[in-house]
C-alpha cells in the first residue's frame, strides 16, 4: 500500500524569512515522520517549497504512517516554530493531489465517495482522490480520516466478493436422532386443512385459529420456561427503525437490498393528494408513479432485526450497577425482510412473528445469561417439543447483516445457531439464535456502567414461524402425535373457520 499526497500549508503571512528554519525543520523530521512506524518505515517529504506564504510538499508513504497523517503530524510543530520565532501562523491546509496504491487481485468498478478515478494496473489499484480547488477532499475530510475508511472500505470489497461469500458454521452439539412422526411439507398440509392461507403481501400468511393457537403455545412455553424462571420484563421496542438508529446498530452498512423501506407522504394536505385520490375513485387503479412524486425520501425501515430500536431506551445513559443485568424481552410486532426467491412456505417469509431477548451486564454477567438460557432452550427442545435438532457456531448476525462473514473479534462474542432438520426434503433450519454482542451495542449507543466496566449485551431471537416449520415437520399436524408435554400446554385445537 502506498499513499501520495501533493499539499501546503496556508500561512498567515510571508514567510521568506523563516527559511532556513523551516529547512532545518523539514530535515529533521523523520523523527515525527516514522514514529510508530517499523524500522526504515513510515512516511517521507519528497520535496518541499517555500512560496510566499504557502509552503507547498509532497509527502509519500506506505500504510505505517499514511502520507494524510503524516501532514497532520507535521502541522503542531511547525506552527511553534513559525509562531514562536516568526510570529506567523499556520491558518490552514490544501490538498492538491492525493494517490492511493492497493495490492489488488482484481479491479474495483464502484463508484466510492471522495474517489476521482480507479485504474488497474500490474495487480494494483491506483486511485486518484478528488481534491484540489472545488474538490471534495479538503483538511476537514483529511481530520476526519476519510482517506483510511476509503482503504479499510477497499479491503473490505477486496476481501469478500458478494457472490462467494461464505460463511462461518461449525457443529457444536447434536441430539440424538428421533424418528419423525411426519415426512411431508408442513406449509402445504397446514394449507390443505385451512390452518393458514397466504397473505396479499409476498412472502406473507395469514394464520387462522389453530396455527395461531400453536404458536401462542410456543409462547406460553418461552414464558414459563425461560422469561418467568429467569426474570425477564416485557417491554414494547418501535417496529419503524430509523437511519439514525441502523448507523448505531451497525445495519446501515450493509442491510439495504433486505429492507422494507418506510416513507412518508411530503405533506398529510388533503388536496396535494386530491390528484391521487380522484385518479383511483374513476379508475379503480392506485397510480403508483404519481405515488411515488408525492412520498418523501424514506426515513428508514420496517423492524428487521428486533433489538436495535430497543437501545434508544439507554442511548446516552450511564447505569448504576445494581441495575445490572438487565433483562428485557419484546414480542410486540412482526419483522419485515425483503427474502430472495426462495421464499419457501412458513420457513422462509418476508413478514414473521418472534420474540426477542436482549440482555446487558459487564462481560461475566452476559456470558452467565448466554448459558442460562441455552440450558433452557435444550430443556424446551429435548424435554417438551422433543426435536432432532443441533447448534453450531457461525457468523454472529450482527456481522452477518452488515454484509461481513467471519466470526467476531472479540473473544465469548459470537452467535449460536439452533437448526432442526426437516424430514420432508433432509434440509435443516435455522429457527432461532442466541449471541454475545460483546461491546457493540452499548459502545453503539453510547451506554455505560458506574462501575467503569465495559458493557456487553446479547440478545436471542426466537421465531415463531421457524418453531412451527420445525416441530410440524417433525411431529406434523395430528395433535395425536405431539409430545405429551407439548399437548399438555396446547389443550384443546381451537376450531378453525370452514368455508362452503
Ligand atoms: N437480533 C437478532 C437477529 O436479528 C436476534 O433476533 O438475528
Ligand atoms: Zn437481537
Amino acid at each position: 500500500m502506498k499513499f501520495y499526497l501533493e499539499a501546503s500549508f496556508r500561512l498567515s503571512g510571508d514567510a521568506t524569512m523563516a527559511e532556513a528554519a523551516i529547512s532545518d525543520f523539514f530535515g529533521k523530521a523523520a523523527g515525527i515522520l516514522q514514529k510508530g512506524a517499523p524500522e526504515g518505515q513510515g512516511a517521507k517529504i519528497t520535496e518541499w517549497k517555500l512560496d510566499g506564504s504557502r509552503i507547498n510538499l509532497s509527502i509519500e508513504s506506505d500504510r505505517f504512517v499514511r502520507a494524510h497523517d503524516a501532514l497532520l503530524r507535521l502541522r503542531r510543530p511547525l506552527s511553534e516554530i513559525l509562531g514562536k520565532q516568526y510570529r506567523i501562523g499556520v491558518r490552514g491546509l490544501d490538498i492538491s493531489k492525493f494517490e492511493i496504491e492497493v495490492e489488488s487481485d482484481r479491479n474495483i468498478e464502484h463508484k466510492i465517495p471522495y474517489v476521482r478515478d480507479i485504474k488497474y494496473e500490474n495487480g494494483r489499484l491506483h486511485l486518484s482522490l478528488d481534491v484540489g480547488p472545488g474538490g471534495a477532499l479538503g483538511q476537514s475530510e483529511i481530520e476526519n480520516r476519510i482517506p483510511d475508511r476509503i482503504v479499510s472500505l477497499l479491503e473490505d470489497k477486496l476481501q469478500s466478493s458478494y457472490g462467494g461469500k461464505t460463511e462461518h458454521w461449525e457443529l457444536l452439539w447434536e441430539s440424538e436422532p428421533r424418528e419423525p412422526k411426519f415426512q411431508r411439507d408442513p406449509t402445504e398440509e397446514m394449507v390443505k386443512q385451512g390452518w393458514i392461507k397466504h397473505g396479499s403481501s409476498r412472502g406473507q400468511w395469514i394464520y387462522g385459529p389453530e396455527a395461531t393457537h400453536v404458536f401462542r403455545t410456543f409462547e406460553q412455553i418461552v414464558l414459563e420456561e425461560i422469561i418467568r424462571p429467569l426474570g425477564y420484563l416485557e417491554m414494547i421496542f418501535p417496529k419503524l427503525d430509523t437511519w439514525d438508529v441502523w448507523k448505531k446498530s451497525g445495519h446501515a452498512k450493509g442491510v439495504y437490498p433486505e429492507i422494507y423501506f418506510v416513507c412518508p407522504p411530503k405533506t398529510r394536505d388533503p388536496a396535494f393528494w386530491e390528484e391521487v385520490m380522484d385518479y383511483y375513485k374513476v379508475t379503480h387503479e392506485v397510480p403508483l408513479e404519481l405515488v411515488k412524486e408525492k412520498i418523501d425520501v424514506p426515513i428508514g425501515g420496517m423492524c428487521y432485526a428486533q433489538c436495535p430500536t430497543f437501545w434508544g431506551f439507554l442511548q446516552g445513559m450511564t447505569l448504576p450497577n445494581s441495575e445490572l443485568p438487565i433483562t428485557v424481552f419484546d414480542r410486540s410486532g412482526t419483522s419485515h425482510r425483503y427474502e430472495s426467491g426462495g421464499i419457501h412456505g412458513i420457513e422462509r417469509v418476508d413478514e414473521f412473528h418472534r420474540i426477542e431477548i436482549v440482555w446487558l451486564g459487564t462481560k461475566e454477567q452476559v456470558l452467565e445469561q448466554a448459558e442460562k438460557l441455552k440450558g433452557c432452550y435444550k430443556h424446551i427442545f429435548e424435554d417438551i417439543l422433543e426435536l432432532r435438532w443441533r447448534t453450531a457456531w457461525v457468523t454472529p448476525w450482527f456481522m452477518a447483516q452488515e454484509g461481513k462473514t467471519g466470526l467476531a473479534e472479540m473473544s465469548g462474542a459470537g452467535t449460536v445457531d439452533y437448526e432442526a432438520v426437516l424430514p420432508y426434503n433432509g434440509n435443516w433450519i435455522e429457527f432461532q439464535n442466541l449471541s454475545v454482542n460483546g461491546e457493540k451495542y452499548p459502545k453503539g449507543f453510547t451506554v455505560k456502567a458506574q462501575s467503569g466496566d465495559a458493557l456487553w449485551s446479547g440478545c436471542s431471537g426466537v421465531g415463531l414461524e421457524r418453531w412451527a416449520s420445525a416441530f410440524l415437520s417433525q411431529k406434523g399436524l395430528d395433535p395425536a402425535n405431539w409430545p405429551a408435554e407439548f399437548k399438555k400446554r396446547f389443550g384443546e385445537m381451537p376450531k378453525g373457520i370452514r368455508f362452503l
